[in-house]
């Protein structure tokens, strides 16, 4: 793909998962990727497996030194990394540390990834920033108000950026996926069970769906296409909406 061939790519949370499936994606098209992770081993396989480069560490703090290993400049950045907890109970104390992770990963990797690049972009008049959200961004997860808020926080960004920029050459996509088999989705417990993995797809699932919004020049990315119907619902009848994903709720409760 033209957009991509040649491209200077970073994917961050590309151990595993959805991150490595678009680090190999992009290195199959052409780009040269740098490949970031909390899992320094597990970076460097993948690093080694695409012929990039690992930057082990923070996705936060990644994005100098993933930007100094691609001679200076970075065409693509995945905001990628994501980290899913519950907020804790009632009754429990508040996982304040949940919480603040959440915002930290989720959102603020994002913001300061964004603050990083967008003076180079601006002047070069391109640059493409792709967030992996949610559809938790753009509907909400059960039992997790850390993940829901954080990446409803994820899409606002990216929407932002896209609108304010998009006549200055960024582009932006925000992939908005239900369920994708990984770690992540193993680690959701009784609510993925119930809600994510019958219609759970496979990370290259993601990469396609990536793709085909690049080449379509699409900014909302959504691997699967039903998620339109939910938000259209959400937005057309919000009490209709919430009365469905209360009896979700409920049905969760009855399997706990
Ligand atoms: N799996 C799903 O069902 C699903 C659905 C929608 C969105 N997502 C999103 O996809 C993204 C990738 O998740 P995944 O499903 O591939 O799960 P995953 O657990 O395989 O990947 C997440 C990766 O992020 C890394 N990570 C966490 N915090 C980090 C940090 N501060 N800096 C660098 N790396 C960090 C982890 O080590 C892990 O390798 C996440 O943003 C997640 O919220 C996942």
């Amino acid at each position: 793909m033209e957009a991509v061939q040649g491209a200077k790519v970073v994917v961050t949370g590309a151990a595993g998962g959805i991150g490595a499936a678009l680090a190999r994606r992009f290195a199959a098209q052409g780009a040269q990727v740098v490949v970031n992770d909390l899992d320094a081993d597990r970076v460097k396989s993948v690093a080694e497996e695409i012929g990039g480069i690992a930057v082990p560490g923070d996705a936060s703090s990644a994005v100098d030194e993933a930007r100094d290993a691609l001679g200076g400049r970075v065409d693509v950045y995945c905001a990628n990394a994501g980290v899913g907890r519950d907020g804790g109970e009632p009754g429990e104390p508040l996982d304040e540390q949940g919480w603040a992770l959440s915002w930290d990963v989720n959102v603020m990797a994002h913001v300061r990834a964004a603050h990083a690049l967008l003076p180079d972009w601006l002047e070069r008049g391109a640059g493409r920033f792709v967030s992996t959200v949610s559809a938790a961004g753009l509907l909400t997860m059960l039992g997790t108000a850390p993940y829901s808020v954080t990446k409803h926080g994820a899409y606002a960004f990216a929407e932002w950026l896209s609108l304010t920029y998009r006549h200055r050459g960024v582009k932006v996509h925000a992939i908005c996926p239900q369920g994708v088999r990984t770690d992540m989705l193993t680690a959701s417990g009784s609510a993925g069970r119930l809600v994510l993995e019958p219609t759970a797809i496979e990370p290259d699932d993601v990469a396609d769906a990536l793709f085909r919004g690049i080449e379509e020049d699409r900014f909302l990315i959504l691997p699967h296409p039903e998620v339109a119907a939910y938000y259209r619902a959400r937005a057309d009848d919000p009490e209709r909406w919430l009365g469905g994903m209360n009896r979700l709720q409920q049905q969760w409760e009855a399997t706990r």
